[in-house]
């Protein structure tokens, strides 16, 4: 599971992520919605571990992000809003170098691989270098690397992006069945960012919403709509309210 504990990051004078808690458990796939600006794509890579926080903290799948790094970083998987593709390597390379560096043992590498790649429909091209693949099967890849070494908890900024229709159904379908497999197989603890509210209906149960850094929303979407609101109504009126008056009466 994916425990937030006061997170917030300043740079400078600008409050990016205010105080920002909030725990996704397993078989859950939680949207995390909010405008540009809203401090999704900081909020992000803080929850994986690779920025650190002004204050707060984070755990993953029990790893505190502070106290316990390494096991917290084992247990997450990572898509970035802007990919750090090593464009000389093909997909294979690439893959199994960052299944080495999650520590997939190197018996079962060829394996982690080979199922990301057949997951994220990447056969065809996995002796291509990265850097000759179109945007679309770039993001495939970035996908595959979140989930070669088979991570606890999942955490992607805006994971469809640039994909085709086929795809994106694919994908979603990926990350809906990583959350919750219908037999057997481990459940997942997902949050996604996305700025498609179809995508969020189609795949998530709940919502967290942010605003100016803030979570002003964090709900079933069921009972967000339940009074006959869409989504896009309730995504309107959180994010258009004045925040900056808040506390200063
Ligand atoms: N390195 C940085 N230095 C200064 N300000 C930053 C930095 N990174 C982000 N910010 C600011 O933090 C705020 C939140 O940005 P962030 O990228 O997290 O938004 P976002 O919700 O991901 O937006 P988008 O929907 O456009 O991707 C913005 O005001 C942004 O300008
Ligand atoms: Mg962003």
């Amino acid at each position: 599971m994916i425990e937030a504990r006061g997170l917030s990051k300043r740079y400078g004078d600008v409050v990016a992520v205010d105080d920002v808690s909030f725990s996704i458990g397993n078989g859950e796939v939680v949207g995390f919605l909010g405008p540009n600006g809203a401090g999704k794509t900081t909020t992000m890579p803080m929850l994986a571990g690779f920025l650190p926080p002004s204050d707060g903290t984070a755990e993953l799948a029990g790893h505190d992000i502070f106290d316990a790094a390494l096991e917290a970083r084992r247990a997450v998987g990572y898509l970035p809003e802007a990919l750090p593709l090593y464009p000389e390597m093909t997909v294979d390379a690439y893959l199994r170098y960052v299944a080495r560096i999650k520590d997939v043992p190197r018996g079962t590498r060829s394996e982690a691989v080979a199922r990301a790649a057949e997951r994220c429909g990447l056969n065809r091209v996995r002796r291509r270098v990265i850097g000759t693949l179109s945007k679309g099967f770039r993001q495939r890849v970035g996908l595959a690397q979140a989930i070669v070494h088979d991570p606890a908890v999942l955490i992607l900024d805006e994971p469809t992006v640039g994909l085709d229709p086929l795809q994106i159904r694919e994908i979603r379908g990926l990350i809906a069945e990583l959350a919750a497999p219908e037999q057997g197989d481990v459940q997942h603890a997902v949050v996604l960012s996305t700025h498609i509210l179809a995508e969020v209906e189609a795949i998530c149960r709940r919502v967290i919403l942010i605003h100016e850094g803030r979570k002003v929303v964090d709900a079933p979407i069921e009972d967000l709509t339940a009074g006959g609101q869409t989504l896009d109504e309730v995504f309107a009126r959180e994010t258009t309210r004045d925040t900056t008056v808040e506390g200063a009466a």
